[in-house]
């Protein structure tokens, strides 16, 4: 079963082989820390068989919730769970007071500009040259509002069918 928790200290060994595995530019253990010590921050791990399976992590500003990081291990993509943990992040967020989520993605990114667009996030910017490795840009995507009648029902819809995943 998949279990989510919230991420510690403890966590982060197999957090930093997971990020390394998943990420160009890999934050450090010391950026783990830091974040970690922030109450507007949310970050969750899950585990399956005791493993880390997965990670991410939301910093509320106000009401937008904007997401930091998300990982799924490779041999486990795919399944749903960067889905599922995205919806357990967007609960406990919503929670916390969010209203709106965004986030910046490389445009390079077809995995994740498709997941965030099953959850109704839009492109609405685009920020140039914004990774230091490449020179990538980064795109801005956004939800709306999402105590909206119209995210409700998408929302409802991704619980319908993702909610299961790993139980
Ligand atoms: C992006 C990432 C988290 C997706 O995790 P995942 O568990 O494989 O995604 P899911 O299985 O939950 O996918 C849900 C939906 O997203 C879309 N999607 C996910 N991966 C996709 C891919 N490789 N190609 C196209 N669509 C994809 C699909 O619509 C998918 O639904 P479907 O499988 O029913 O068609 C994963 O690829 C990853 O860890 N990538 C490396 C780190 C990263 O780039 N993180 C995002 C930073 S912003």
């Amino acid at each position: 079963m998949l279990i989510f928790k919230g991420m510690t200290g403890d966590d982060l060994d197999e957090v930093m082989e997971l990020e390394k595995a998943s990420f160009s530019t890999p934050w450090t253990r010391g950026m783990y820390r830091l974040e970690l010590e922030k109450r507007e921050g949310c970050y969750l791990t899950a585990r399956w068989k005791g493993e880390l399976a997965a990670y991410g992590g939301m910093l509320l500003i106000l009401d937008e919730a904007h997401v930091m990081t998300l990982a799924v291990r490779e041999d486990l993509r795919r399944r749903g769970l960067g889905a599922r943990l995205l919806l357990e992040l967007m609960r406990n967020t919503e929670e916390m007071g969010a209203r709106f989520f965004t986030l910046e993605v490389r445009r390079s990114n077809r995995a994740a500009i498709e997941l965030y667009g099953r959850f109704g996030f839009q492109i609405m910017g685009e920020r140039k040259h914004y990774y230091l490795d490449n020179l990538e840009n980064a795109l801005i995507m956004w939800t709306e509002d999402i105590t909206s009648a119209e995210y409700r029902r998408l929302l409802d819809d991704m619980w319908r069918r993702y909610g299961d995943v790993g139980s």
